[in-house]
C-alpha cells in the first residue's frame, strides 16, 4: 500500500478548472504510465479485493485498472460502460456526476452475474455517484457488490456516505490515497 501511495504522490497531476470551472481534476494517467506505479497500484487494489469472483471496471480509467486487477486475482472482468455504447439488451442507470449527469450500462445477457461477488474498480471516488450507479447496476443483475476500490478518494466530498446510503453499509470502500 505504501508503495502505491508513494507512486500516486509522485506522479498524480492536478488540473485546475477541468472539466468545468471550480473542479480540480485529479489526473492519475502518469501514475499508471509509470511501470512501478502501475504495478504498485494494481497490487494494492488487488489486495483490497480478495474474495471477488468478478471485477467490474468503470468507464473509462477503471477499464485499465479492472483488467489488471482481475488478472492478478485470477477472475474475469466486465466493463461498466457509459450509456449508448453497448448493443441491446442492456441494464442502465442514470446518475448525477460532480459535473452534469451521466448513464452507465452493462449487458443484460450473456454474463452470469446472479449470486456472484463483484468488486467495482475505478480511478477516483468523488461524489460517489458513479460508484453507486455501477453498484446498483450489478445489484439489479443479481450480483453482490462486495467492495468498491479506487486509487484516489477526494476529501471533502461525501462519497463514502453516498455509497453507504445508496448501496448499503455492508459494502467495503477502499482507497489507496486521499486527494
Ligand atoms: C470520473 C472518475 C470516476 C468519476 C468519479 O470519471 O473516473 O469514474 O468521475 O466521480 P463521482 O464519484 O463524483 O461519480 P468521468 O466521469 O470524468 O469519466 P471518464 O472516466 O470517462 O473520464
Amino acid at each position: 500500500l505504501r508503495r502505491a501511495q508513494d507512486a500516486v504522490a509522485r506522479h498524480a497531476r492536478l488540473v485546475p478548472d477541468f472539466p468545468s470551472p471550480g473542479i480540480a481534476f485529479k489526473d492519475l494517467t502518469p501514475v499508471l504510465a509509470d511501470p512501478d506505479g502501475f504495478d504498485a497500484v494494481i497490487d494494492a487494489l488487488a489486495s483490497a479485493c480478495t474474495g471477488a469472483e468478478l471485477v467490474a471496471g468503470v468507464d473509462a480509467r477503471g477499464f485499465l485498472l479492472g483488467g489488471a486487477v482481475a488478472r492478478q486475482l485470477g477472475v474475469g472482468v466486465i466493463a461498466v460502460r457509459k450509456g449508448g455504447k453497448l448493443p441491446p439488451p442492456v441494464i442502465g442507470v442514470d446518475y448525477d456526476l460532480e459535473y452534469g449527469t451521466a448513464r452507465l450500462e452493462i449487458p443484460a445477457e450473456g454474463i452470469p452475474l446472479a449470486g456472484r461477488r463483484v468488486v467495482v474498480i475505478d480511478d477516483v471516488l468523488a461524489t460517489g455517484g458513479t460508484a453507486v450507479a455501477a453498484a446498483r447496476l450489478l445489484t439489479q443483475a443479481g450480483a453482490t457488490v462486495d467492495a468498491i476500490a479506487v486509487v484516489m478518494e477526494l476529501q471533502g466530498l461525501p462519497g463514502r456516505r453516498f455509497i453507504a446510503d445508496g448501496v448499503g453499509p455492508a459494502v467495503r470502500v477502499h482507497a489507496i490515497s486521499l486527494g
